[in-house]
């Protein structure tokens, strides 16, 4: 072991508070780091001592099913700047839901559809976070992260970024490889909400002044409704991502009579299926097996009832995909980053 300490560094440390699955896995070093300096000498620390490292933000997209070898960093930079009329600098370890707020109250827009997301800024981009017909690649501008290969930032355009559906660069790249730590954002001073998302639509049909602050009150609601709080019931969103099949796939399943939701992309060639649908109608809605279950109200959801361990998730979820692969002949790609 390097003679180097970091003074804050945690040995042996239950991960059960930063993850909102809360699992009871624990690492082998854990730290949180305030500034870039205290990053730099964990990248060095980990180097040094050949150990694995992964980052993380909130913990609101990764399932631990075992203890975790190496070093965890846990990202706490802070700050948010204004630059111009209309971008933004933000710290990655800016809470996203606080940066959805301050953007409405400083009458900057573009942000509200992903109100009430879990996690942080940094990881917003990681996974192109999305909902209610709003990606985030749409208003990131730019990405500056530590190149652990490199020792050094690098700025990423948002072409460099290469953002699809949950997924970048950062996501392919091997763990450890990235650490995002400023992204800049261009947003809008004009107030022109986005209501693609059906429900979104049809709340406000009669509506002739909507405006952002009542789509993010909508959003919030839906997403009460929907989706549990990972304060009171562990969860990490979505398990799965909605699976994309060709139009002959699709065919196939419909054949089988099987009405599933779909939503052509690339001009009709492929269709985004929805995986909630696929589950609930393979009954898994409210299931449970032992204190691992999935969401009473949305059948993506996998939730902790209480002292689940990530293996008892992870086990969950691989009874439900494969149920789903006999059922339509589908493959159901984990979402969530399984460590
Ligand atoms: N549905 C069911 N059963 C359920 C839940 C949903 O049949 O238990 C049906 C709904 O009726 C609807 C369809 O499935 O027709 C889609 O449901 P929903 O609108 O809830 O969206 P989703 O496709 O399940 C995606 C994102 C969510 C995002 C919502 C809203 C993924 C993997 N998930 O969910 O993101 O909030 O759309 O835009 O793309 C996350 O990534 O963690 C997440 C929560």
């Amino acid at each position: 072991m390097s003679a180097m300490r970091l003074a804050k560094l945690l040995e042996n440390a239950p991960l059960e508070g930063h993850t909102t699955f809360g699992v009871q896995q624990r690492a082998r070093y854990l730290i949180e780091v305030n500034d870039l300096h205290e990053l730099y000498e964990a990248v060095e620390f980990a180097r040094d001592n050949h150990l694995e490292l992964l980052v993380l933000g909130g913990g609101s997209n990764v399932l631990f099913v075992r203890d975790f070898p190496g070093l965890i960093v846990i990202i706490k930079l802070v700050g948010i700047v204004r630059e111009g009329a209309n971008k933004l600098w933000v710290a990655a370890g800016e809470n996203w839901h606080d940066l959805v707020e301050w953007t409405l109250a400083n009458h900057l827009y573009g942000l509200e559809n992903l109100a009430l997301i879990p996690g942080t800024v940094g990881a917003a981009p990681i996974q192109n976070i999305g909902a209610y017909g709003v990606e985030v690649e749409q208003f990131v501008t730019r990405v500056r992260a530590f190149d652990t290969h490199l020792a050094e930032a690098v700025d990423f355009e948002r072409s460099d970024c290469d953002f699809a559906y949950r997924d970048s660069l950062f996501k392919r790249a091997p763990r450890g490889r990235y650490i995002v730590l400023e992204v800049e954002f261009e947003l809008s001073a004009v107030d022109s909400p986005v209501l693609t998302y059906a429900p979104l639509a049809e709340r406000f049909a009669a509506d002739g002044a909507v405006t952002a602050e009542k789509v993010f009150d909508a959003v919030c609601e839906i997403r009460r409704s929907k989706l549990p709080d990972p304060k009171l019931i562990g969860n990490a969103g979505s398990f799965f991502k909605n699976p994309v099949v060709s139009a002959g796939k699709l065919d196939q399943i419909r054949a089988q009579n099987f009405d599933v939701p779909a939503f052509p992309i690339d001009e009709g060639d492929f269709y985004k299926l929805s995986a909630a649908w696929l589950l609930d109608a393979a009954g898994w809605k409210g299931k449970t097996r032992g204190v691992a279950g999935v969401y009473e109200n949305h059948a993506l959801v996998l939730v902790n009832l209480g002292g689940a361990t990530g293996e008892d998730l992870f086990l969950l979820a691989q009874e439900m995909s494969s149920s789903i692969l006999q059922r339509f002949g589908l493959a159901l790609q984990p979402e969530v980053l399984i460590v």
